[in-house]
């Protein structure tokens, strides 16, 4: 049976989506998830667009052993020697190198003629390929590029040494029929066995799936998207979706994955916390609803033969399993064995201060079942400033909220009145750390069902430069969740100021 690669660009791609930004902590979280999950390549970053970057790629290099770790870079030598650097100690490095094949491209973002393109395409893949084995070019807009030029760019690309191609719906401006006929037409053009075709697609059209899954049928043997289908604009391929597609559909497709299905809502769950971006109730696979029967005559088939009404079963993707909740009384052995089930092996001085947080939430919530158990995990942020205490008091006249915060050792508290108690929170964090935002977005959701399920706040601000910046809060109370996920987002924009 064939075997499809997935590649994976949620850290560069996925990074693009506005209010994104993983610190390089999160982002070998996320790699090791996505290594987990099965994933073959990995996009790690772009190397030459930030000082940030260029650590996380290295460091996700130094960290992963079973997934080939890629790196993008523009046409250009100082680009591709700075994916050169930062893969030096990858176990199997790629690198990515694009260049824009589509008329308005080239004429308005370029300026250069398709001679010049031409030619910087076979410049900088040879330069690419002196430097690494595996070698992908990408088309940028290669749906909106002219064919027989589109063709062109990418014969030279591969007589320069390109070993992977791959053809970006840059704008999701595709549909299954044109893209699948395109992949088949450079396919045939190139007619090389050797060459590794890819899909990238982008979902404006809400076609970014049905795209991927048409450039499949079409002779692609690998497809790149990203975790819940995050990236630039729309986002891109929801990686999940191909999966369960593939296996599901393994009768029509007639091709397989080395994904490990049942880490598919875990790695799902991992990046919309990290990412500040929830996935909608409904999406495919993942969503809170996707194995939820409301009608009686679904619920009466379910009860007879899931079958019926169920293409997968929960449990095949990794949903509700919850078998062995923690509590209380659990300890120190029964939380480390829980860990490691869960996919994290932490050394003894990582798993104390986590352990700590269980019990101390064990205190408040009867029993801690796994996704209370990401929370705790996903919530260990070394910050910077750390809310230390919280009193909000109501009166006729209003609310008076106290924060303090600590911050290298020391602690500062504000005391506002305000009319209502996030506000009142809010403006005195404002004074804690005084940096000019506007708050954009505020989201407030359970982790788990019941009364004792602890609540996770979804925080956007506006800095002075216009640039979205998230923060995320956990706790058991709606009120300490919403000034951590404040107080988050302040220093981000505040540590963003300082590295100017
Ligand atoms: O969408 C796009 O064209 C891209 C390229 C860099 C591959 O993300
Ligand atoms: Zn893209």
């Amino acid at each position: 049976m064939r075997k499809i690669q997935f590649f994976d660009t949620t850290l560069r791609d996925g990074e693009q989506t506005p209010g994104v930004n993983f610190d390089t902590k999160e982002k070998v979280q996320i790699a090791k998830q996505l290594e987990r999950w099965g994933i073959d390549v990995i996009e790690a970053g772009f190397p030459i667009a930030s000082q940030g970057d260029f650590e996380a790629v290295k460091a996700i290099a130094e960290t992963v052993t079973n997934m080939t770790v890629a790196g993008l870079a523009r046409c250009r030598k100082p680009d591709i020697d700075r994916v050169t650097e930062a893969l030096v100690d990858a176990k199997d490095p790629q690198i990515h190198v694009f260049l824009a094949t589509s008329p308005i491209h080239m004429e308005e973002k370029l300026h250069m003629t398709e001679e010049e393109v031409l030619a910087s395409i076979d410049e900088h893949v040879r330069y690419a390929r002196e430097r690494f084995e595996k070698v992908q070019f990408s088309p940028e807009d290669a749906t909106r590029s002219e064919k027989a030029f589109l063709l062109k760019a990418v014969q030279t690309a591969v007589r320069a040494g390109a070993t992977i191609i791959n053809i970006p719906d840059t704008v999701g401006y595709s549909n299954p029929t044109e893209y699948g006929a395109l992949i088949r037409f450079l396919i045939d053009g190139v007619a090389d066995p050797s060459i590794i075709f890819s899909s990238h697609c982008h979902d404006d059209l809400g076609m970014a799936a049905a795209n991927a899954l048409a450039a499949i049928e079409a002779g692609a043997n690998r497809v790149e998207g990203t975790i819940n289908g995050i990236g630039e604009r729309a986002g891109n391929t929801p990686l999940e979706e191909i999966a369960l597609s593939l296996a599901t559909r393994k009768d029509f497709y007639q091709a397989e994955s080395q994904i490990t299905f049942k880490e598919t809502k875990r790695t799902s769950d991992l990046v919309a916390r990290l990412s500040g971006v929830s996935v909608p109730r409904n999406k495919a696979i993942v969503g809170a609803n996707a194995f939820a029967h409301e009608s009686g005559i679904h619920q009466d088939g379910v009860l007879k033969n899931p079958g019926t009404y169920e293409i997968i079963t929960p449990t095949f993707v990794g949903v509700a399993n919850n078998s062995l909740p923690l509590g209380k009384l659990s300890g120190r052995h029964a939380f480390a064995e829980k860990m490691k089930d869960l996919g994290f092996n932490f050394s003894d001085e990582e798993l104390q201060p986590i352990f700590k947080k269980f019990k101390d939430l064990a205190d408040k919530k009867k029993e801690i079942n796994d996704d209370d158990l990401l929370a705790l995990v996903a919530s260990r942020k070394a910050a910077p400033c750390r809310l230390t205490g919280l009193r909000v008091s109501y009166s006729l006249e209003g609310v008076e909220a106290t924060v303090t915060i600590t911050e290298n050792e020391k602690s500062f508290s504000e005391t506002v009145q305000g009319s209502g108690s996030i506000q009142a929170i809010y403006q005195a964090i404002d004074q804690l750390l005084p940096t000019t935002t506007i708050l954009e977005d505020y989201q407030i959701k359970s982790i788990t069902a019941g009364e004792d399920a602890q609540a996770e706040v979804y925080v956007a601000l506006i800095d002075q430069e216009g640039r979205i910046v998230h923060g995320t809060g956990i706790d058991f109370d709606v009120l300490h969740a919403s000034a951590k996920a404040y107080l988050e987002a302040k220093s981000r924009v505040k540590s963003r100021g300082e590295n100017k």
